[in-house]
């Protein structure tokens, strides 16, 4: 029997009333009914719904389980590149920044600038998509440009709302913030996990980037994680305030969750004022900090900053100090890198710091173990800092036992046995066995296939260590000519799991520039200067003919980094790699190259009406790629209208406020002059 209006009121009424008290509880922290009384709601919808399925709707609190597995997650592209931030170590940076910003902003020593300040939540960056009002998708951070479509997952967050409350928000919103676990959340899931026999997470933040990898949403559905919103991305079809703390209070209005610890201040001494508060709270704080976030307070002031390739000029995290421990250096072990880099490993005794069970430590070279006056046995200091490889900082000499153990470089490589050598003047010993050496092969292999390279999914640390040993392969040209049959033959390798290997292989082959010269390890070649070499060279033939001189052209490369370049593709070696990876079908879309990614920067453009020749998210990401802002409404400090078929208010804005306007063969003209 279909429902009557009568009972469809009463969904509805069960609907509003879950949200609101889900509101209360999440966004405010002000619940006003118990746990009990809100299952008793939730069960009572959910009664109603599956007697009457035609009432269930996407938005429903109930669709919040999760639903079947996923395959992959296919890509995101943001359509506005997602920043990361600078970062501040003391005091004196932050002055230094903020000088950075009044000089920009032609500010005077007695003007104190508004900024933000936020804590900074050691989680995982989410970009979240409303279209009027409605949750439509959530996407990773990814690289900052292509991100993962995690909408399953972010549908299952609580604190997430699946509509936003009230009105007044802009046709299209995008969210951006931080998903985390409470630290209770987190200790209760891992004590559920030990005793069911399941993995347990090091840290909380792993298990929430873990999770929202989760391809099985029921799964992310149990996990108990939490939002906090930061900050917007595209924002058409409305207005938001001025200011980002008005933003961040308008968000909550709409039901977004904000850390009520965000507050506005005046000048960067109160700024630090906030950074030793924040110090000092982090303690008793349910969820993990790593430092503090400033950004200038004024939407206005902001543009004005602009930004650089992969941050902005207008915002800093203040890192707070790393954690400490004590503990006692057991051995020391060599690893061959992909460049044959012979890093010394800390063997430790187990100590927990910060949370998390520390037993090994970088020592980065021969000259730093030199520079600590470290031995075996020796009691050390060991600090980590968020994410990255605890690190030994120095010996507690008064604890020296009798016996200690003098900490050699080897003379032959770990791995091959070739001679390893020290050149005079450098602080790295390297294994000279080239991609003769297994560990230097695997190691330029799990590069290839790592996440920001041609991100192979499925790839392991393990398999790629069997299909070295078993030399099935020697570099990664030769991973595009393995068959089925080499696969299935490995040990634990299913055929399913065969095939899944070599569909993931098929599908990394289609790639980007930007990634295929960042996957092919040249020595101080990371993510950002490969992305530059491509923006500069706009394809792989000029960049691998190019010399030193043309090399040092390129933003950010200077000679030492040049003449690596340079030396990696005069190597036989590496252009017989290149070939056989063309030939077995790798490859990229030439349209992934981009101009001069700075030629617009400080430049606010809004587009308006319809254009032809182009889309206007094609038009935007063409701009954002030359370092333009693209606004959403008309100022007196934008830059440029462009002004398409049937162009409307803005256009009318635009001219009463005397800013300048392109129309379409204009716009096309100036993003082809800049090589967009
Ligand atoms: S603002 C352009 N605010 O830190 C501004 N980020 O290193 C972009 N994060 O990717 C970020 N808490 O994942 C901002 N209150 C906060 C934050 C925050 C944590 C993370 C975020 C970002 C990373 C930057």
């Amino acid at each position: 029997m279909p429902a009557s209006k009568k009972i469809a009121d009463e969904v509805a009424r069960l609907r509003e009333q879950l949200n609101h008290h889900n509101y209360l509880y999440h966004t405010l922290d002000q619940p006003e009914i118990s746990d009990v009384e809100f299952d008793r709601l939730f069960h009572a919808l959910k009664a109603l719904e599956s007697e009457y399925p035609e009432l269930v709707t996407d938005d429903s609190p109930t669709q919040r389980v999760g639903s079947a597995p996923l395959e992959s997650f296919s890509q995101v592209e943001h359509e506005m590149p997602m920043l990361s931030l600078d970062n501040a170590f003391g005091d004196e940076d932050m002055r230094d920044f903020d000088r950075r910003v009044r000089t920009r902003l032609a500010r005077s020593e007695h003007e104190g600038i508004r900024y933000t300040c936020e804590p900074k939540i050691d989680g995982v960056a989410v970009s979240l998509m409303y279209d009027d009002g409605k949750l439509v998708r959530g996407a990773t951070r990814g690289d900052g440009t292509t991100g993962e479509d995690i909408t399953q997952n972010v549908r299952t967050i609580e604190a997430i709302p699946l509509k936003l409350k009230g009105e007044g928000y802009p046709a299209r919103l995008e969210i951006r913030g931080e998903v985390y676990f409470s630290l209770s959340g987190f200790e209760k899931m891992n004590a559920d996990a030990q005793k069911s026999g399941q993995k347990v997470f090091a840290n909380p933040r792993n298990a929430a980037a873990g999770t929202l990898r989760q391809l099985d949403s029921r799964l992310t559905a149990q996990r108990p994680l939490t939002m906090f919103a930061y900050s917007v991305g595209v924002v058409e079809g409305g207005e938001l305030p001025t200011a980002h703390s008005d933003i961040l209070r308008k968000l909550k209005t709409w039901g977004i969750r904000i850390n009520p610890l965000a507050e506005a201040v005046d000048g960067v001494e109160a700024c630090l004022k906030y950074y030793d508060r924040m110090l000092e709270q982090r303690p008793s704080l349910d969820y993990e900090i790593d430092g503090v976030v400033f950004k200038v307070d004024s939407i206005e002031e902001q543009g004005t900053l602009g930004m650089l390739t992969r941050t902005p000029r207008w915002a800093i995290a203040h890192k707070f100090p790393a954690e400490e421990g004590v503990t006692v250096l057991e051995d020391v072990e060599f690893q061959v890198g992909r460049t044959g880099a012979i890093t010394p490993v800390a063997r430790l005794k187990p100590v927990p710091v910060g949370g998390v069970t520390i037993s090994n430590a970088t020592l980065h070279n021969m000259d730093e173990v030199d520079r600590l006056g470290l031995m075996i046995g020796d009691t050390v200091v060991i600090q980590r800092a968020g994410d990255v490889i605890p690190k030994v900082v120095s010996v507690v000499q008064d604890r020296r036992p009798k016996k200690t153990r003098a900490i050699e470089l080897p003379d032959a490589c770990p791995a091959c046995g070739s001679e390893v050598l020290k050149p005079e003047g450098e602080v790295i010993a390297r294994c000279t066995g080239g991609l003769q050496c297994s560990a230097q092969r695997k190691e330029s292999i799990r590069h290839f296939a790592s996440r920001l390279a041609l991100d192979i999914e499925g790839l392991g640390d393990k398999l790629v260590n069997q299909l070295v040993d078993e030399a099935l392969i020697e570099s990664p040209a030769d991973l595009f000519e393995l068959t089925e049959w080499q696969l299935v033959q490995l040990e634990r390798m299913a055929p399913k799991s065969a095939n899944n290997l070599l569909e993931a292989l098929k599908k990394s082959k289609t790639t980007t520039l930007p990634r295929f010269i960042y996957s092919l390890g040249i020595q101080e070649v990371g993510e950002s200067t490969a992305r530059n070499l491509a923006q500069f060279f706009k394809g792989l033939e000029p960049l691998r003919v190019a010399d030193e001189e043309s090399l040092q052209e390129v933003p950010d490369i200077g000679p030492i980094v040049a003449k690596k370049i340079a030396h990696f593709f005069q190597q036989d070696v590496n252009n017989q790699v290149i070939d056989q990876l063309l030939a077995n079908g790798v490859g990229w879309e030439e349209e992934a190259e981009a101009g001069n990614p700075e030629a617009l920067v400080g430049e606010t453009y809004v587009l308006t009406g319809t254009l032809t020749s182009l889309t206007r998210n094609e038009a935007k990401a063409r701009l954002q790629s030359l370092g333009a802002k693209v606004s959403g409404s008309v100022s007196a400090k934008t830059s440029y209208v462009v002004a398409g078929d049937a162009a409307g208010s803005k256009l009318t804005k635009a001219q009463s406020l005397g800013v300048p306007v392109l129309d379409e063969q204009q716009l096309i003209e100036l993003l082809e002059q800049h090589g967009a």
